[in-house]
């Protein structure tokens, strides 16, 4: 499967910044690009950023989803309107919504089916916090998570992706190892093999800290398709050596 980074600007940016960060990453882009590219970005830069990318090979993704389909629901964006734009990817339970915005996993997988349903593809966000690794229930919390949402998506779990972030890993500069990482990936590619035939289409991204010094052996693991990348995304020489690296 060719390997996929996603950047996840998180909430960072203004027209300008935007349009230099784009225009850098669009220009220092390889030649011949042989790996899926993403942006997340906040909502309201979506159609700046849609227009920037075009032609350029890189995909807009959006950083949530309602699980709403429309109507009294204020502030929230709707998949229909993502699909209205053209939008290919949208994260579901970041671990910033689980924990900041109370997302619990049965709203992480009706988000998740409500993107499936407008053709937008949800990359699934699943991690353990540090108490959680230290308790030695990384494995059962990360099926868990996923379990809500392969219950959920039923048939389309296929067109998934997946992305396992370590809470203890974003943006603390801590990342997993890549044995450590692995190993956890591993056990997501289980959980889907038991439930789809095509599990081995399911991109597995690893985030949690990743940059242009430790995307190597990261993506050189078995189970590892790409990459969801915060803080580096913000520097286009940073995002770029992770492109390559997954190029
Ligand atoms: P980070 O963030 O790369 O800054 O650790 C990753 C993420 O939260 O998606």
């Amino acid at each position: 499967m060719k390997k996929l980074i996603v950047g996840n600007w998180k909430m960072n940016g203004s027209l300008q910044t935007n349009a230099d960060l784009v225009s850098d990453v669009v220009q220092g882009l390889p030649a011949s690009l042989n790996c899926g590219v993403g942006v997340a970005v906040p909502a309201v830069y979506v159609a700046q950023v849609q227009a920037l990318v075009q032609g350029s090979g890189v995909a807009v993704a959006a950083q949530d989803v309602s699980q709403h389909e429309k109507g009294a629901y204020t502030g929230e964006t709707s998949a229909s309107m993502l699909q209205d734009l053209g939008v290919r990817y949208t994260l579901v339970g970041h671990s910033e919504r689980r924990q900041y915005h109370g997302e619990t996993d049965a709203v992480v997988a009706a988000k998740a089916q409500a993107a499936l349903a407008k053709g937008v593809t949800p990359i699934v966000c699943v991690g353990e916090t540090l108490a959680e690794r230290e308790a030695g229930q990384t494995e059962q919390v990360v099926k868990r998570q996923l379990a809500a949402v392969i219950h959920q998506v039923g048939h389309c779990i296929s067109e998934l992706v997946v992305a396992y972030e370590p809470v203890w890993a974003i943006g603390t500069g801590k990342t997993a190892s890549p044995e450590q990482a692995q190993a956890v990936h591993a056990v997501l590619r289980a959980q889907l093999a038991a439930a789809t035939e095509h599990a081995g289409r399911v991109p597995l991204l690893y985030g949690g800290s990743m940059n242009a010094a430790n995307a190597v052996p990261l993506l050189s693991q078995a189970d590892i398709d790409g990459g969801l990348v915060g803080g580096a995304s913000l520097k286009a020489a940073d995002f770029l050596q992770i492109i390559a690296a997954a190029n």
